[in-house]
């Protein structure tokens, strides 16, 4: 019989790839062949995001038009943070929607499908604080730079945010598991980890921290790179500072997320940390690793933020001069706590503020690169550049985007070939990338009496 043909599509963070690759994995486990089209699956499953209201609106109406797309007869699912939400009510929202499976469930998604093809619509969600996925399937198929979750859950309540809700409390993945799969990983290709937590800095498995996580997995070998995500501002300790600083694959890159430069916006927010906090942390990380690269969120138009609060955010901005910045306007979450406060910001406000944090980041961003021209960065080349066949593409180890000319590769015409580490100059840059050519090699600057 031929197998039943998976199409898995994602939304959300770095949490839900993860995720759709580990079901991905357990499916074809279970017989399932992956398919890359939806007009060709008999399953069709949409990993959801529930974090802002419009990640929210957008896989509904993906998940409506994907019931148009799938061939008659398939059945379609939604899995992740917004079924997790919804639970059942899902079924009402989206016609023809066959079965809904929250995060903590996925155990369960080859049963349910079944169920599904059999005509029985089921919803199964809820938070289980036991579930880790510890045992996880092996992983199948790995990219040059991939994700493995070490934690799961979030502890931290940040008063607008959904996660906690969805996602349950945080609980850590055996230091012997998350080392096993990242190994599995590098048989399968990878050489750049960025491991996986919502706040990685309180990982604990029986005492071992994220800094002595770090150092077994430094010692993997194949692994080039590692990076973490994320580190809430309160948890980031000095031993984890020593370890960025210390170990020789730890990539000089932390994205250390601010939310608000205002004390009392980060207050109402329930971040557990104050702006002169969080300045010290980062004179603390740029004293211990001087070419660390520092990243952020803010959100703008917080309930009750005036001007001069977010004067206080820019200015904040001003002084760190983080390397790049996602950045949100606010979006009411119900059932959060913030969803209580009086959402005073008027919608152009937020929208308007939001604009102006993102051109001044913007700003921000294109003088760091720019004084990046001129300088040597090693590249990890990933392949051909998509704008430019001709060129290759690659990031530093600060996760900077780099376009590589490899006319000068080598005397010899070769050119690094993807997962090598290439020297690169920089000739140009912008807020988005990097452009760079390639470093001549010391056998090319040798000139032809050596050796003789
Ligand atoms: N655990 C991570 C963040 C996860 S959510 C951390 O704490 O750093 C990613 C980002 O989405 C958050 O950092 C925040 O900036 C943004 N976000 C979360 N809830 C939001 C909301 N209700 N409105 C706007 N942005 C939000
Ligand atoms: Fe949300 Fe805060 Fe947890 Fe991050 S730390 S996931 S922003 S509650
Ligand atoms: Fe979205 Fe869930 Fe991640 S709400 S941001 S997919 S944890």
């Amino acid at each position: 019989m031929k197998p039943r043909r998976v199409y898995i599509e994602t939304y959300g963070c770095q949490m839900n790839e993860y995720d759709s690759s580990m079901i991905a994995s357990m499916l074809t486990g279970a017989g399932y062949a992956l398919a890359t089209d939806p007009g060709n699956a008999d399953v069709v499953i949409v990993n959801t995001c529930s974090v802002r209201e419009r990640a929210e609106i957008r896989v509904l109406g993906r998940l409506r038009h994907l019931r148009g797309l799938a061939p008659t007869g398939a059945v379609l699912g939604a899995i992740g943070c917004v079924a997790q939400r919804m639970g059942d009510e899902l079924f009402s929202s989206v016609r023809g929607l066959d079965f809904v499976v929250g995060t903590d469930r996925y155990a369960l998604l080859p049963d349910v499908i079944d169920q599904a093809v059999e005509g029985v619509a089921t919803a199964e969600t809820g938070i289980d604080p036991g579930e880790s996925y510890a045992s996880r399937p092996k992983p199948a198929t790995a990219g040059l730079l991939d994700f493995v979750s070490v934690m799961r859950g979030c502890n931290n309540f940040c008063s607008y945010c959904i996660v906690p809700y969805v996602r349950g409390r945080e609980r850590s993945l055996p230091a012997d598991v998350v080392v096993d799969e990242v190994r599995a990983f590098v048989d399968l290709g990878m050489r750049d980890v960025t491991l996986l937590g919502q706040n990685v800095n309180s990982y604990d498995d029986d005492g071992l921290d994220f800094a002595g996580l770090l150092e077994r997995i430094d010692g993997i070998g194949g692994l080039e790179r590692i990076r973490f995500a994320t580190s809430h501002p309160k948890d980031l300790s000095p031993r984890l500072i020593r370890a960025v600083a210390d170990l020789e694959k730890v990539c000089e890159h932390v994205h250390l997320p601010v939310q608000s430069g205002s004390d009392a916006v980060l207050e109402r927010m329930n971040r557990r940390y104050t702006r002169a906090d969080y300045l010290k942390l980062i004179t603390a990380l740029r004293e211990a690793v001087p070419d660390c690269a520092i990243t952020t969120d803010v959100i703008a138009g917080f309930p009750g933020e005036t001007r001069e609060d977010l004067e206080r955010t820019l200015a904040l901005m001003r002084e760190v001069r983080f390397d790049s910045a996602f950045m949100f306007r606010y979006s009411v979450r119900a059932g959060t706590q913030a969803a209580g406060f009086d959402d005073d910001v008027p919608e152009h406000e937020k929208i308007e503020r939001l604009e102006e944090v993102i051109a001044l980041q913007q700003a921000i961003t294109t003088e760091i690169n720019t004084e990046l021209v001129g300088s040597t960065v090693e590249v990890l080349v990933e392949g051909p550049s998509q704008r430019d066949p001709a060129k290759l593409f690659g990031r530093t180890r600060t996760g900077k985007a780099v376009v590589l000319s490899r006319a000068e590769a080598s005397r010899d015409g070769s050119a690094p070939t993807p997962g090598a580490l290439a020297p690169a100059v920089v000739t140009e840059a912008s807020a988005w990338t990097l452009h760079a050519t390639l470093a001549p090699r010391e056998k090319d600057l040798a000139g032809p009496s050596d050796g003789c």
